[in-house]
């Protein structure tokens, strides 16, 4: 069985990839990650027994740590998840974007060089590190321009999508100047199951259960193309295993709508549920409150690439997966009630004004 380090396993998207990888036992998987407010080891909890999963709780950025787990481990590939990923906290406090995303991509690529220098001719052709990107390095699309290519030239607009496009520059100059055999994806929004709540759609399930304001963003007619967490985890097994290296490949969900559409969406899958509830109808909970500042306008994917090369297509509808989402929330409230701790009531608190 192959080895990978997975960083930022314990995320969003990272342990979703991780369970899905494991439940193929598609090879063993060593775990970095720091546990910041986003990591959280309940989303592993299923992993608890398996001798094939490997926890390890540390910083991208701390070299000597990587060098051990490269060198004790000898995996075959790096699979880089591990990132600060929410945009409004980059507009708060940039910095731990910059050390995280640009300086502990740089330090994981240093180790990674180092180890793959030393692998012997086979294990070094084999080699792969796999960046998983965001289509926010792209910037914002108006309503008519085409959807996003590979081509399209970087503009990242809010310092999430500015560290993440330094972080990408990154990884494609350690294949150009060093031959590291690198892949880059480069992905719309996600949703599904074990999203940490501050990002739009468990945000606006949550507080549409407990009968709070869904608080929408400026004229709610921003535009993201949405993809259900397990389709971008099957594509990224896709890439790792048949990507060309050096190449980048954009992957998103064909699905392209406003925010005012999703989270009317979302409430009419809450009045389904819960049509006796006191908020019910809970479109009456939708909030206008300022724009975020930079908000983009529009993105949308077009993903012809990893279709005709690798063969991927998303599988899941929004309609499917966006009811698969809220029943997952509404069936795990213990999940909920230890993620939304001291600290996260704090963020609504310092961002919107209104603590949960
Ligand atoms: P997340 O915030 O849910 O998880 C990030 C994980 O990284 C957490 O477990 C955190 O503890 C860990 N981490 C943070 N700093 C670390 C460090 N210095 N060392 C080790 N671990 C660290 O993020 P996510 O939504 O799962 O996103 C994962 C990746 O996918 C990110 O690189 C993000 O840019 C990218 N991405 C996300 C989306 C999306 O819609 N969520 C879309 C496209 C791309
Ligand atoms: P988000 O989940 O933060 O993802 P991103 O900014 O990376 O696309 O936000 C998705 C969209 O929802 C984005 O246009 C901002 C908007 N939004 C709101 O309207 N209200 C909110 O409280 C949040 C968190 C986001």
């Amino acid at each position: 069985m192959a080895t990978w380090l997975v960083t930022g396993g314990a995320g969003f998207i990272g342990s979703n990839f991780v369970l899905q990888q494991r439940q193929a036992q598609a090879a063993r998987i060593i775990n970095l990650d720091k546990l910041t407010y986003a990591g959280n080891l309940n989303n592993l909890a299923e992993l608890r027994h398996d001798p094939d999963h490997i926890f390890q709780q540390g910083d991208i950025g701390d070299r000597e740590l990587v060098a051990r787990l490269l060198a004790d481990y000898q995996p075959d590939a790096v699979i880089h998840f591990a990132a600060e990923s929410h945009v409004d906290r980059s507009i708060h406090r940039p910095e731990t974007f910059i050390e995280t995303n640009v300086v502990g991509t740089f330090r994981l690529l240093e180790a990674v060089r180092g180890y793959w220098a030393g692998l012997e001719p086979a294990k070094r052709a084999a080699f792969r590190f796999l960046h998983i990107s965001t289509d926010e390095v792209y910037g914002s699309l108006g309503p008519e321009d085409p959807a996003f290519t590979e081509t399209t030239p970087y503009a990242p607009n809010s310092p999430y999508a500015a560290s993440k496009a330094a972080a990408d520059h990154l990884v494609r100059a350690y294949h150009e100047t060093y031959g590291l055999p690198i892949l880059i994806t480069n992905c719309s929004n996600n949703y599904g199951p074990l999203q940490f709540p501050e990002k739009f759609i468990p945000l606006m399930i949550l507080n549409g259960l407990q009968g709070k304001k869904l608080p929408v963003y400026g004229d709610g007619q921003n535009i993201r193309d949405w993809l259900y967490v397990t389709d971008h985890c099957e594509a990224l097994g896709l890439v790792l295993a048949k990507g060309t290296v050096g190449a980048s490949y954009n992957i998103g969900g064909r699905c392209e709508l406003t925010n005012l559409e999703v989270v009317n969406h979302i409430c009419r899958l809450l009045d389904e549920l819960f049509p006796t509830a006191a908020s019910a109808p809970h479109s009456g909970l939708i909030s206008f409150v300022p724009d975020r500042p930079g908000h983009d306008r529009r993105y949308a994917m077009n993903i012809s690439k990893i279709e005709r090369e690798l063969g991927w297509t998303p599988k899941e509808s929004f309609a499917s997966g966006l009811a698969k989402t809220v029943r997952w929330y509404v069936d795990h409230p213990q999940w909920v009630e230890a993620v939304t701790s001291g600290a996260y009531r704090q963020w609504l608190q310092t961002h919107y004004g209104f603590g949960s």
